[in-house]
């Protein structure tokens, strides 16, 4: 067994984590990969929802000002000192360059102070660890819908946690698709959110939206949809008609979740995996949670959701998915960078 291995089963590791890759500054400590003692976010929503969207130069300030405060409150709720944390883990992609950086430079300088190994998490890969903060006994292999701002993947992950690409947006991704249409309806940011909580009192048979022409049989498309819905809600204006903003947000999330969970039953059915774990942003979505229920209880499908507060973007996930490249010693040099594109396959 290597030397870290048997020090990390001798002992409680303990990960100090940052995240900023968009627009939340956050840190946290989880102790063995599972065991949340501290995490906190801050979020920049306030800074950003004058302009209707995140601002990255507003972004990256904000990280800036932020990420020493919350570290230190971070420290005080597990009750540790900076000294006692085993390991420094950063997300270092995909995001907004400049915020991103902010993490990555503070994250550098812990480690490079503390001398503690620093550890470099794909965002994406954090928000798959969610669900093992939420269940600490999911075991691979499963089928994961990652639905954020900024993606929209199914992946199947196997023993080894390691990611096969099924299918992918070809175009918008599901968050950014229901953030915009909530800003047709003048729900403001972030959109998603504001959305689900309209749409649970309309009517989602109110309107027809069509349904998007796929290439791939596991690929999803959400450009078209939107396009049909900002001109379905200009229509209306034009022609006078009553906007029903609640029965739109309605048949939009309907629209959208119907596509991401025949995707995913696609997916289960293809690699006849019997788990499904949804990630990311959007498995919030109180449409999507109920449907992937009921879709996985008809088809004798385990399905794992992440805890609410854990969907959105958060430390403790890239502490979570850090654990197991300590335990591997899979650790970033000081040279590490941002990544704003990165990908997990
Ligand atoms: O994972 P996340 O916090 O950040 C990224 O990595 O992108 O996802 C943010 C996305 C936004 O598009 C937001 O509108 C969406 O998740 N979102 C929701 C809900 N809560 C957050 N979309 C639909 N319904 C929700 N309840
Ligand atoms: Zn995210």
């Amino acid at each position: 067994m290597p030397e870290h291995e048997t020090a990390a089963a001798s002992k409680n590791v303990r990960i100090l984590a940052v995240e900023s890759s968009c627009d939340e500054t956050a840190c946290a400590v989880v102790e063995n990969g599972r065991r949340i003692l501290a995490n906190a976010v801050y979020s920049q929503i306030d800074l950003h929802a004058a302009y209707g969207g995140v601002v990255p130069e507003i972004a990256s300030r904000a990280h800036i000002e932020k990420i020493d405060v919350l570290t230190a409150h971070a420290l005080a709720q597990a009750g540790l000192a900076l000294a006692e944390v085993d390991a420094i883990a950063v997300t270092c992609g995909p995001g907004l360059v400049g915020a991103l950086l902010v993490g990555v430079a503070y994250a550098k300088g812990l480690a490079l102070a503390l001398n503690k190994p620093l550890i470099a998490v794909n965002h994406i890969e954090g928000h798959i660890y969610a669900n093992v903060l939420t269940y600490p006994h999911l075991a691979p292999p499963f089928v994961c819908l990652v639905v954020s701002g900024g993606h929209s993947h199914l992946l199947a992950v196997d023993e080894r946690y390691q990611y096969i690409l099924l299918g992918c947006t070809q175009d918008d991704a599901a968050g950014e698709a229901m953030d915009k249409a909530a800003r047709v309806l003048g729900l403001g940011y972030p959109g998603g959110p504001k959305l689900d909580a309209l749409a649970q009192q309309g009517d989602e048979r109110a309107y027809s939206l069509p349904k998007p022409k796929i290439e791939g049989p596991l690929d999803f498309s959400f450009s078209g949809l939107k396009t049909a819905f900002i001109n379905l809600v200009h229509t209306l204006q034009q022609r006078g008609e009553t906007v029903k903003q609640a029965d739109l947000a309605a048949c939009f999330r309907r629209a959208v979740v119907d596509q991401l969970l025949s995707g995913a039953m696609r997916a289960l059915q293809v690699t006849g995996l019997t788990k499904l774990v949804l990630a990311g942003g959007v498995a919030a979505n109180s449409l999507l949670r109920q449907e992937a229920q009921k879709a996985c209880a008809a088809r004798g499908i385990d399905l794992y959701l992440p805890e609410i507060a854990l969907c959105g973007d958060n430390a403790a996930m890239i502490a979570a998915a850090a654990y197991p490249k300590y335990l591997r010693g899979d650790f970033a040099q000081l040279d590490l960078n941002a990544y704003p594109s990165l990908r997990i396959v």
